[in-house]
């Protein structure tokens, strides 16, 4: 069996969703669990491209001890050097550095001739190498760029000490067969290429992104990235979680292994998309909610006879559990206390009490607590940030009737502590709300998008409300949750505005170099 490193980028291509934004201790959160599911490497972020990001892989590759930790890096030295400040402390700092080796990027983005794009790639790698053991560099669009070009680039950055050499499909164009052809060609051709480890990196954009990782596996490549849920740049990633479980379902077809735990496939999922807001779809392979469910009679039939007629992966296999209840009125704070540790959460005394509080509130208003319950009042506490100046709300109130203007009121205090009050109409409940939050915070504020779902099933369940949009020309997203689904409105669109606080405020405490 051969062992095929995981390299995961959902915290740094998984980002550049459209529309995603993950403050750092969402970041962490995911980085823990990333973690605890087994990859080899984590992309943590691009330290270079904003401050945020620099402090959130800073902060990863002090916390993670057993994936290696690494950050993107243009050809560029001040990339490099920035991102060795964010990745020293790291448990087993590592680089990424990119040059595009397509003509058409060559020429059009880089405007630069391939004997340039040659020797940046070669000074770069160098460069790097004084900093860094661990090297791997990128042909970014490999898989559109001329065969014999990528064979003599590659000679030379492994000579110059990278040891890893990853191929992009950037544009999700290849298909399989082509890409693994693309391998096969740089192991016969590349003279040094057994001094480094080869990856694949696919996207989405023709759906092959999972195939065509499985036929670079199947050419020799040990390396494989991408994302949870297949999160990323347009169409996405190819998704970790069919990678692993399409390499395991399928050992007879593919003889590797990885250090993946199966079972941590289903929480890292959810975590990724309640932090990104990024919902999966009923039908998604893997991790979609319909994927064990069994619809038509025959197959109902069937799958009572004998699970394997029509199930070929169960639901534990990837840590999917029935949603039963899980805790009631009278748990104590023992039982408390251990459910969430099952659940994977570890959080601090003081979070604790807050979130047996939540949790004691809540059974008082809703019949049945269930798993999904928890982890949605866990997730919110577990990434609230203290001691951040930010907008909290105090009370609202909202009037609404089919014959009358909706009108709210809302009272909150500012990050400088001050409490303010007032009131607004609007043509509907939300709107008068989100016209009576924005009347009070004297920040410019522009709502983009706006989605509500709810938590489980029931009529007494939680309401979950994603928005996004863009203050003072930054654009955040907020989150918020509540059994009542203006509270939940109100709760994700304070959530968005304190982002930009929280960004500020931990940039001022710790300057990038
Ligand atoms: O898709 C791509 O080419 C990338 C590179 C930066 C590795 O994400
Ligand atoms: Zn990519």
């Amino acid at each position: 069996m051969v062992h095929v490193n995981i390299f995961d980028t959902t915290l740094r291509d998984g980002e550049q969703s459209p529309g995603v934004n993950l403050n750092q201790l969402e970041k962490l959160e995911i980085a823990r669990q990333l973690e605890r599911f087994g990859v080899d490497i984590m992309e943590a972020g691009f330290p270079a491209s904003s401050q945020g990001d620099f402090e959130a892989v800073r902060a990863i590759a002090r916390t993670i001890k057993n994936s290696s930790v690494t950050g993107l890096a243009r050809a560029i030295k001040s990339d490099i050097d920035i991102a060795w400040d964010a990745l020293k402390d790291a448990a087993e700092p590592r680089l990424h550095v990119f040059i595009a080796t397509s003509p058409i990027h060559m020429q059009y983005k880089l405007m630069k001739t391939p004997e340039q794009v040659v020797q940046t790639a070669v000074d770069m790698v160098s460069y790097a190498k004084q900093k860094f053991t661990h090297v791997e560099w990128s042909a970014e669009d490999a898989s559109r760029s001329d065969l014999d070009f990528l064979v003599q680039i590659i000679t030379k950055v492994i000579d110059a000490g990278a040891t890893v050499i990853n191929l992009p499909d950037t544009v999700g164009y290849t298909t399989p067969e082509e890409y693994g052809r693309m391998f096969r060609y740089i192991r016969e051709n590349v003279p040094n290429i057994h001094k480094a480890a080869l990856s694949c990196h696919c996207h989405d954009d023709l759906g092959m992104a999972v195939a065509n990782s499985l036929a670079a596996i199947e050419n020799g490549v040990t390396q494989v990235e991408g994302t949870i849920n297949g999160i990323g740049e347009r169409a996405g990633n190819a998704s970790l979680e069919e990678i692993a479980v399409a390499l395991n379902i399928r050992k007879d077809r593919y003889p590797y292994t990885t250090n993946l735990v199966l079972k941590e496939i289903k929480r890292t999922s959810d975590l990724v998309s309640r932090f990104t807001g990024m919902k999966v779809p009923g039908n998604k392979a893997v991790v979609g909610k319909n994927a064990f469910a069994h619809e038509s009679g025959i197959h109902q039939d069937g799958v009572l006879k004998n699970a394997l007629t029509y199930e070929i992966i169960t639901p534990e296999m990837v840590g999917v559990q029935s949603n039963d209840l899980v805790l009631g009125k009278h748990s104590g704070r023992h039982a408390f206390k251990d459910k969430i540790e099952q659940m994977g959460f570890e959080l601090s005394a003081e979070k604790l009490n807050e979130a047996f509080t939540t949790f004691k509130q809540l059974t008082d208003r809703k019949k049945e607590v269930t798993d999904e319950d928890l982890f949605t009042i866990l997730i919110d506490i577990q990434t609230a940030a203290v001691d951040v100046k930010k907008y909290e709300l105090v009370a609202f109130q909202v009037q609404y009737g089919s014959a009358n203007l909706p009108t709210a009121t809302v009272a909150l205090t500012t990050p400088d502590g001050e409490r303010v009050e007032t009131a607004r109409t609007g043509s509907g409940s939300v709107e008068a709300l989100y016209n009576t939050l924005e009347a009070l915070i004297k920040e410019r504020i522009h709502l983009t998008d706006f989605t509500l779902s709810s938590v489980g099933s029931g009529r007494d369940a939680l309401a979950e409300v994603h928005v996004k949009m863009s203050v003072n020309d930054t654009n955040v997203s907020g989150r918020g949750s509540s059994q009542d689904v203006l509270e939940a409105s109100a709760k994700a669109f304070i959530n968005a505005v304190n982002r930009v606080f929280f960004n500020q405020t931990i940039a001022v405490k710790e300057p990038v170099l």
